[in-house]
């Protein structure tokens, strides 16, 4: 197989698992991502590697090959005023009065910080021993990032965008093997499910939800794509329920039942 043909082989094949463009330009990243895989298994070329994947018949090399090559780059309180909107304004302005249970769905979670970061605000805002009852799914196509959401261990210097309170009343800090480390308290984490899911696949959920994050994701995709995705998202709200996504993303010129209230801040007609 020659080089041009092995990294299109790799790009269409990302492109169906999880419709994520991977552009000409990024084949130095592909090879260097890969480069962990081909060593495990002794392959000292990226074109034997493709050929390798072709002809092999296990699932779980692609699912390693879908983890090396998804951006799960995230930080604790990204993009913070989404989290201040959602508790002060777009809670309050979906339920209807009387109303004391929520759902909120992380779709892109990456490695968690996102949907721990949903569960602070919620916990200070809407405190479960006050009667409010929220969940939290949060979910994911790397596995990989998946497992280390679900662990929610850290290290320290990644909570230095959390209010320092945080950490005491949310989180432990690690000791002997985990020194250095800190995890999100069973209680918390206990309130957020995490599961794999493609967003463009078969999807299915018992209830609605009130607010979605889908942030720095649909920046992947191409436009034919996030208009499928989008779509797909309104279905799974409420009406009048609100969609977050990335400060660089936007819906516009979509054809999609949202209403822009702020840049990336949306709601549900
Ligand atoms: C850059 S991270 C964004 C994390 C978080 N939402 C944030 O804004 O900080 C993008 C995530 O999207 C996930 N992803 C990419 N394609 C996906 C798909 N088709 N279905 C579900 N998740 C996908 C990647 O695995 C990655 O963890």
């Amino acid at each position: 197989m020659s080089e041009a043909k092995a990294f299109d082989y790799i790009i269409s094949l990302i492109y169906d698992r999880t419709r994520i463009r991977l552009h000409e330009g990024k084949q130095h990243l592909i090879r260097s991502r890969l480069g962990k895989r081909m060593r495990a298994h002794g392959i000292e070329s990226f074109e034997d590697y493709c050929h390798f994947l072709q002809n092999m018949a296990d699932e779980d090399e692609l699912v390693h090959v879908v983890d090396a090559l998804t951006t799960n780059f995230t930080n604790f309180l990204r993009e913070k005023d989404h989290f201040d909107f959602m508790v002060d304004r777009a809670l309050p302005a979906v339920l209807p009065d009387g109303r004391s249970s929520f759902r909120v769905w992380s779709a892109a979670c990456a490695t968690g910080e996102e949907p721990y970061s949903i569960a602070f605000y919620l916990a200070e805002k809407f405190p479960v021993n006050q009667g409010w009852n929220w969940e939290i799914l949060a979910t994911d196509i790397s596995t990989k990032a998946l497992a280390k959401a679900r662990a929610g261990i850290y290290r320290l210097e990644r909570a230095q965008t959390m209010p320092k309170d945080w950490l005491k009343r949310y989180c432990q800090r690690g000791t002997g093997e985990y020194e250095g480390h800190f995890r999100i308290k069973p209680d918390l984490s206990g309130r957020i499910e995490f599961k794999h899911a493609n967003l463009l696949g078969d999807l299915a959920f018992p209830s609605p939800f009130e607010l979605i994050f889908c942030r720095n994701v649909m920046i992947y995709f191409d436009r034919p794509t996030q208009e499928q995705l989008v779509s797909r998202l309104a279905r799974f709200l409420v009406p009048g329920g609100y969609l977050l996504i990335g400060h660089s993303e936007s819906l516009n010129g979509l054809n999609v039942p949202f209403k822009c209230e702020r840049p990336s801040i949306y709601r549900k007609l």
